[in-house]
Order: structure tokens, then C-alpha cells, then sequence
């Protein structure tokens, strides 16, 4: 295919560690992620120890497992451990985060309208039962680096917004944002941040501790390769103490990060195997994997946006001033205009790409307009972004029609 640019060499062997179906191609890594087998069998590992003897397993040395796992987390993420706590997912630490911040009548929480639904829906609820209002700054999907940091920093209201929520890579739009200067302006202004990087751990090279957020949370089992329900919920210490967890538990008076951490006798055993999804990615090397990603996510981006019409020039590509833009692995590519009409469209859309394709993509609605959202993991091939540059064109006619 002509993309006008080369795919990237595969890593030779790495599509064998997965246990993805190889007749379909899996385009959609960012949702839901996929751990590597050997990490599907460390988790299988410490379930077989746990079900050996639930007493033991349970009383006997777990919270020094787990402390020794989040010193582990954290300092692959380049945050203090005693910040720390393994939570779920993202959806888990943004609710943590809202009922611990004290919200009442006037408030108000600052979103951009890149962000997650679900955090959304989150805040709203955060709303609805505090009196606080949510609203929304408009980032266009062209805005540079700059522009999305003037553009929030204008719409900080000192005194009035208590939370600013922002995404580090933004899911519906693939778009990378600089939150660092956007958590310094906050801080300038007063108000608070949580940043979303529910994709950051194991896609960029990141030292949590620098941005200066009040609260980061990332998922491990999206891109570093750890079980699913694995995040890390970074706190500034300022915030700590007031940190509560959404059930109480035995440790609620051990303080933070125990008391978030520990949820009675639920399943540890994905944050245990975590590790091994960074080592994983370790073995692999973690350079050359982002290297290889982000490279073949352009690719993809490039050669199906060709086979759509669409001019390079009109594809979004993250702010190369970014030292971490040369390791997005997610790209997004406008459709048809009125090939979907909304959300439903667009997942419909989603569903028949999966079944008549046989690929795995992201297809969302957003700003008025549905755009595929394609991402690319070790396992990826140019030819499966290729195949779907042939056969897409197609589908779209006959959903058209
Ligand atoms: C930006 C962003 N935030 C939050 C989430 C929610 O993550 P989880 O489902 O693991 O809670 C996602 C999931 O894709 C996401 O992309």
C-alpha cells in the first residue's frame, strides 16, 4: 500500500507471547488491552497458590506483597510509593478522588471535552449529589500544545473550580496533552488536578512526580501488559490524608495508601502479577517497543486514511514539540461525514467493521463528526492496517447506502 511513509520492522517473535486469535486483527489494544501469556500464567500462578490455601495466602505475608508491589509500580511510573495505591482502573480512582474532595453548592469542576465518558458520568454524579456544576472547555482537535494550555488556563475560575480533570492521552480523540505546563498554570491559579492516564503507564516515558499533579492514575493493564484491574493512583502529599476509599476496611485507620488498597477479601492476584507484565515489556525493550508502536500507528493512520481520501494534512498527529509524542501509539482518522450520527451509529459502525473486517477498532462520535481510532501493540502487522485500508472504503458504501 502507498502511505507515503514505511511501516517499522517487526519485533521478531513477539506476536507468539499473546494469545490473541490471529484471524482477526486487533486494532484496539488502548480499550481493553491484552496481557502477554506469560503473564496470564503468573496470574494463573498466584490464583493456584491462593486456592491451595485461602487462609495462608490471605493471612500470612499478603500486605507485604502488596507494599512490595506498588514500591515496584511506582517507581516504574517515577512516583513516591508512599503516594501510591493500587486501585481497579481509572473508573476506581476518579470516584475515590470526587468523594474525597469535599464538594459543595458553587463549586464547580473543570473538564475539556476530550475526556472519558464514563469520568464524566463520574463527575456528574459527584454533582448531583454535592450541588457542584461540571463545565466543559471546547479544545478543537487541531490545537497545538500551546493552544491546549492557553485554552484551559483561560477557563480556570480561582476560587471557583475545585477540580480540573485532563487527560494525558485522550481516548476518543488519540491526542496527547501537556500536563505539565497545564498542572503548573492550576497550581498558579489554585486549583487542584487530576490527570487521567489511563494510557500513560508503559506508552510513554513518564516520572509521575514531575507533573505536579494533586492526583495522576494510570492503568497497568492497557499498555504495561499487567492483568486487568491493575492502576495506580498517584496523591500529592498535601492530599493524602484526606484520601477515602469508596468501602471501609480493616486498614481504614492504617491511613493512606493502606486504606484505599486494602478491600477485604477481594482478588489481589492481578495487581500481584502486574510485574511481570513490565517485565514483559522490560525483555522486550521498552524503547524499541514504543519506537515500533508509535511508528506503526502512523503507518496505520497514514495508509488508511489514504485509502479514505482523506489528505495527510487533515489526519491528527500529536505535537512533535512533545518529547512523548514519538511514542503515541494511538492515531485517529475522520470518516465520511454522515456515515454515523451519533453514538449508537458509531458503535454500530464498530460492531459491523468487527464482524465483516474481522479487525478490532475503536469508532467514536465525537464534535459533531465519527472518527476511527486505531492503535498498534507489538503484536500488530503493516499488513493488517493495509487490509483494512483495502476492505474499509467498501463497508462504508454499503453502511451509506
Ligand atoms: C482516558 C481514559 N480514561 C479512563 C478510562 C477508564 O479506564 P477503566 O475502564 O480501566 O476504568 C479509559 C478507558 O479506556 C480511558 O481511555
Amino acid at each position: 500500500m502507498s502511505a507515503g511513509v514505511d511501516p517499522p520492522e517487526p519485533l521478531p517473535g513477539a506476536r507468539l507471547l499473546f494469545s490473541l486469535d490471529p484471524a482477526t486483527a486487533h486494532l484496539n489494544h488502548g480499550s481493553f488491552g491484552a496481557p502477554p501469556i506469560t503473564v496470564q500464567r503468573t496470574q494463573h500462578r498466584i490464583r493456584d497458590e491462593m486456592e491451595s490455601n485461602p487462609d495462608r495466602f490471605f493471612t500470612q505475608g499478603l500486605p507485604e506483597r502488596l507494599a512490595h508491589t506498588r514500591r515496584h509500580l511506582a517507581a516504574f511510573l517515577g512516583t513516591p510509593a508512599d503516594g501510591a495505591a493500587l486501585v481497579d482502573n481509572v473508573t476506581t480512582a476518579t470516584a475515590i478522588v470526587l468523594q474525597s474532595l469535599g464538594l459543595s453548592t458553587g463549586d464547580e469542576i473543570l473538564l475539556t471535552d476530550h475526556g472519558y465518558g464514563a469520568v464524566t458520568m463520574s463527575v456528574d454524579r459527584a454533582c448531583r449529589r454535592t450541588g457542584a456544576t461540571r463545565r466543559v472547555v471546547r479544545i478543537p482537535i487541531e490545537a497545538d500544545a500551546d493552544e491546549v494550555l492557553e485554552t484551559i488556563r483561560a477557563a480556570l475560575r480561582p476560587g471557583r473550580t475545585r477540580l480540573l480533570v485532563v487527560d494525558q492521552v485522550t481516548s476518543p480523540t488519540a491526542r496527547l496533552f501537556p500536563v505539565a505546563s497545564i498542572a503548573a498554570a492550576a497550581s498558579d491559579a489554585g486549583v487542584p488536578v487530576m490527570v487521567d492516564a489511563a494510557h500513560v503507564p508503559g506508552m510513554l516515558p513518564v516520572t509521575v512526580g514531575d507533573i505536579g499533579a494533586d492526583f495522576w492514575v494510570g492503568n497497568l493493564h492497557k499498555w504495561a501488559f499487567a492483568p486487568r484491574g491493575t492502576a495506580l493512583l498517584a496523591v500529592a502529599d498535601r492530599w493524602r490524608e484526606r484520601i477515602e476509599p469508596l468501602g471501609v476496611s480493616w486498614e481504614q485507620e492504617s491511613g493512606y495508601p493502606q486504606r484505599v488498597q486494602w478491600q477485604g477479601t477481594r482478588d489481589y492476584t492481578p495487581w500481584l502479577a502486574a510485574p511481570a507484565g513490565l517485565f514483559a515489556l522490560r525483555s522486550l525493550g521498552i524503547d524499541r517497543v514504543r519506537t515500533h508502536n508509535a511508528a506503526l500507528a502512523h503507518y496505520g493512520q497514514r495508509v488508511i486514511g489514504a485509502a479514505l481520501g482523506v489528505p495527510p494534512e487533515e489526519l491528527p498527529v500529536p505535537d512533535g514539540r512533545l518529547p512523548e509524542a514519538a511514542s503515541l501509539a494511538m492515531r485517529l482518522i475522520p470518516l465520511p461525514d454522515g456515515i454515523a450520527g451519533g453514538v449508537e451509529q458509531a458503535q454500530a459502525l464498530r460492531l459491523r467493521i468487527a464482524e465483516q473486517l474481522a479487525a478490532e477498532v475503536s469508532v467514536n462520535w465525537w464534535s459533531g463528526r465519527t472518527w476511527l481510532r486505531i492503535c498498534a501493540q507489538v503484536y500488530n502487522r503493516a499488513e493488517e492496517y493495509d487490509r483494512i485500508a483495502g476492505q474499509l472504503p467498501g463497508l462504508l458504501d454499503r453502511a451509506a447506502s
